[in-house]
């Protein structure tokens, strides 16, 4: 995970900002899925519409597996010179959540609806609180990094080292 590379590539970079735009549509527009499933339990519900919500969370799936092909092929830049220890500590444990939950909550979904297992329907539900904790965390992270410490984090997932 932690191999030194001089930057981000222009493709990482696209696919974090395209994954973070998908996660924050699967956060914030499920109803049409919640009511679907209502409606597969048995019960009645109006506005059932899984579509949007399995063709995102699919798409999530496949680009995180991409994401993660280029994380290992090409490593990742190493922390910023002088980054307290704790802050990297932290930053490295909410990457790999980040990672865990992009694989765990697609997956978890499958299950539950292709695989009719309620069980992970309901997993589904509490995995997917952590999300935006996290997200809140990373950003106030990133923050205080350029600000704080003005280390210019945020340019390196904006301006690419390479294409790929
Ligand atoms: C669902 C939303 C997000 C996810 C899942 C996510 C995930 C990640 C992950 C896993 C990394 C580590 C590098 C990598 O492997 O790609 C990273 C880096 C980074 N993220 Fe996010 N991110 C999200 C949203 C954001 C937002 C909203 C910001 C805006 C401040 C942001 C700013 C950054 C920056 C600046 C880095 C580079 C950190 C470094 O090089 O040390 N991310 N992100
Ligand atoms: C990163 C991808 C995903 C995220 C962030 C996500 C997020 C969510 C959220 C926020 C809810 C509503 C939870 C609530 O009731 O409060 C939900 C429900 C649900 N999602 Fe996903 N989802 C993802 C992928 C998928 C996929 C790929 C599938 C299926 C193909 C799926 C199937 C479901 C089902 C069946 C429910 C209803 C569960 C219930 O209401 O008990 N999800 N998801």
């Amino acid at each position: 995970m932690a191999t030194p590379a001089a930057g981000y590539s222009r493709t990482h970079i696209i696919l974090h900002w395209v994954i973070a735009a998908l996660v924050l549509f699967q956060l914030l527009v499920h109803s049409g899925m919640e009511n679907a499933w209502i409606v597969r339990m048995g019960g009645t519900a109006e506005g059932a519409n899984p579509l949007p919500h399995i063709i995102v969370g699919i798409a999530i799936l496949l680009l995180a597996i991409w994401r993660v092909t280029l994380r290992l092929r090409n490593g990742a830049p190493a922390h910023p010179p002088g980054q307290p220890a704790a802050l990297t500590l932290l930053a490295n444990a909410t990457h790999i959540l980040f990672y865990v939950l992009l694989f765990a909550l697609p997956l978890g979904g499958i299950a539950a609806w292709f695989g009719n297992i309620e069980m992970a329907a309901v997993a589904h539900v509490y995995i997917q609180l952590a999300f935006l904790p996290l997200i809140g965390l990373h950003v106030l992270g990133a923050l205080v990094q350029q600000f704080w410490f003005r280390n210019g984090v945020l340019r390196r997932m904006a301006v690419p080292d390479r294409a790929l």
